[in-house]
């Protein structure tokens, strides 16, 4: 496996990759400062043939550069998961995902490209979750979600049945979100409301 993102959340994916004995083939990172990621060498400008037959996992937080590196990066991608994570044989996950140490996902979820499901967030039955989504630490999402593209849902918030979150929008940590979300907007506290 290779990681592109060498920074904290690429530390995080690296403990993943160890849980399961897989082997970090090598990482990339556009930042020139960033040259060593543990003991492996980091690649500063990316080349679709260093190590081609190496499948790629985009290791950074932000949901918006992990949507813009995706459209240029040629490296067939792979999917992470933490081996305390417990993931239903009836869920399907697509490539480019990362689901954290003691991550629940339950039957019938789907969840799509380089989602982030973070340490101990609950993805409960029947939820959609889009492209390019991350699910903060402790995050509980209810049954019968929908989560657009995009959307940073914070730590430890709580996302009731049958609510539809819109494409990048954004939770605040700790928020209870009761009703529907509308596309970009930010809603925080309990119960939740529209701050942005
Ligand atoms: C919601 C959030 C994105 C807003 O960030 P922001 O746009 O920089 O907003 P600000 O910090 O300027 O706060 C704006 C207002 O919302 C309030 N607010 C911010 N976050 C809040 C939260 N999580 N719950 C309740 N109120 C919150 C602030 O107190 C402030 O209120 P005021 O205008 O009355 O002073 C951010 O606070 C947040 O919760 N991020 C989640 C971080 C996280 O969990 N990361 C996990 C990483 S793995």
């Amino acid at each position: 496996m290779i990681l592109y993102g060498a920074g904290g959340h690429a530390k995080v994916i690296y403990d993943c990759l160890l849980s399961k004995g897989i082997h970090l083939a090598g990482v990339f990172d556009d930042n020139p400062d960033n040259t060593t990621f543990f003991d492996k060498t980091v690649f500063n400008n990316y080349h679709p043939d260093i190590l081609r037959r190496e499948k790629l996992i985009i290791s950074i937080g932000s949901n918006k550069l992990r949507f813009n590196l995706s459209r240029n990066i040629k490296h067939d991608f792979g999917i992470v998961s933490h081996l305390s994570s417990w993931i239903s044989e009836r869920a399907e996950i697509a490539h480019g995902s990362m689901v954290l140490a003691k991550a629940i996902i339950q039957p019938e979820v789907r969840i799509g490209r380089h989602v982030i499901v973070n340490s101990g967030a609950i993805i409960e039955h029947d939820t959609a979750v889009d492209d390019f989504v991350h699910v903060g630490p402790g995050t509980v999402v209810c049954g019968g979600v929908t989560i657009g593209p995009g959307t940073f849902i914070g730590a430890n918030a709580t996302i009731l049945p049958g609510v539809s979150l819109g494409a990048w929008s954004v939770i605040g940590a700790g928020a209870v979100v009761l009703d529907h979300v509308k596309n970009g907007s930010t809603i925080a506290g309990n119960p939740g409301k529209q701050i942005i």
